[in-house]
């Protein structure tokens, strides 16, 4: 395993692509409707990521993946590919924002819905929400990747959902996935030791149903196996001397 730990000024530049990748989620929310298509969706958060701010979108021909966002809709659980189907009322949407700039990457995702949600979907998505911050609370210098799997576990499964294993969280900075592999299962006290200067993603991806999933013939799109709702949430989190710093925070969050 190689895990780097950032300098004060690596950490700064993380900083800044964290907060870039935070600015398109709060951008794109608004053109989340009824009748769009996530194309769309995609070529909007491309012009705002590559013309305001000067920024590249990493996802665009990362290991041959087409597009420049990430958007899963429904039964999809993750690295869905923009195209030209409309949205209709009820659609839940994750959209997965990576930016890299200055070299540093900055990656995050939330739930967005065309108009009304369903309750179901609603409440898939705040436990994902829920379990994600757990999490991340757990998040702190000689704590252990374990624990954070734990507490996203327990949430989910306490409220009989379903973790997905075969996709997880991951160390990030020059290098969109780098080490170490963030679990969202476990056992407390299991795995590698936190140290201050890590940056790390934490993206629970949560279903409905079973956990299982099934990548289509696309080579990128995973759907839940029972075609039931998924749902994921994502922050890029800094370990700092006395715990965390989320990165990817929203406007209004901040
Ligand atoms: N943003 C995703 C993640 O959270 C990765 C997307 S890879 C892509 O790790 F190629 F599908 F864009
Ligand atoms: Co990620
Ligand atoms: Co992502």
């Amino acid at each position: 395993m190689n895990v780097t730990i950032k300098t004060p000024e690596e950490q700064d530049k993380m900083r800044v692509a964290g907060r870039l990748a935070a600015d398109v989620l709060d951008m794109i929310g608004e053109h989340v409707q009824p009748g769009v298509t996530t194309e769309e969706l995609d070529q909007i958060c491309h012009k705002f990521i590559t013309e305001t701010q000067d920024a590249i979108p990493a996802p665009l021909n990362y290991r041959g993946f087409p597009k420049s966002i990430c958007t899963s809709v429904n039964h999809v659980v993750c690295h869905g590919i923009p195209g030209e189907r409309k949205l209709k009322s009820g659609d839940a949407v994750n959209i997965d924002i990576t930016v890299i700039k200055d070299g540093f990457h900055g990656d995050t995702s939330r739930m967005f819905f065309a108009g009304k949600p369903t309750i179901q979907a609603d409440r898939l998505a705040k436990v994902a929400f829920e379990s994600m911050w757990l999490g991340i609370k757990e998040l702190a210098p000689g704590k252990h990747l374990g624990d954070i799997g734990e507490a996203i576990q327990k949430c989910v499964e306490k409220n009989r959902f379903s973790v997905v294993r075969e996709y997880c969280g991951h160390g990030i900075g020059r290098v969109f996935h780098e080490d170490p592999q963030v679990l969202h299962y476990g056992r407390a006290g299991t795995g590698l030791e936190i140290q201050a200067g890590m940056t790390m993603t934490v993206e629970p991806m949560v279903n409905l149903g079973k956990r299982h999933v099934r990548l289509l013939p696309d080579g990128w799109t995973v759907v839940t196996k029972d075609h039931k709702l998924s749902a994921q949430w994502e922050h890029t989190v800094l370990i700092t001397e006395s715990g965390f710093e989320v990165l990817t925070l929203g406007a209004k969050d901040r």
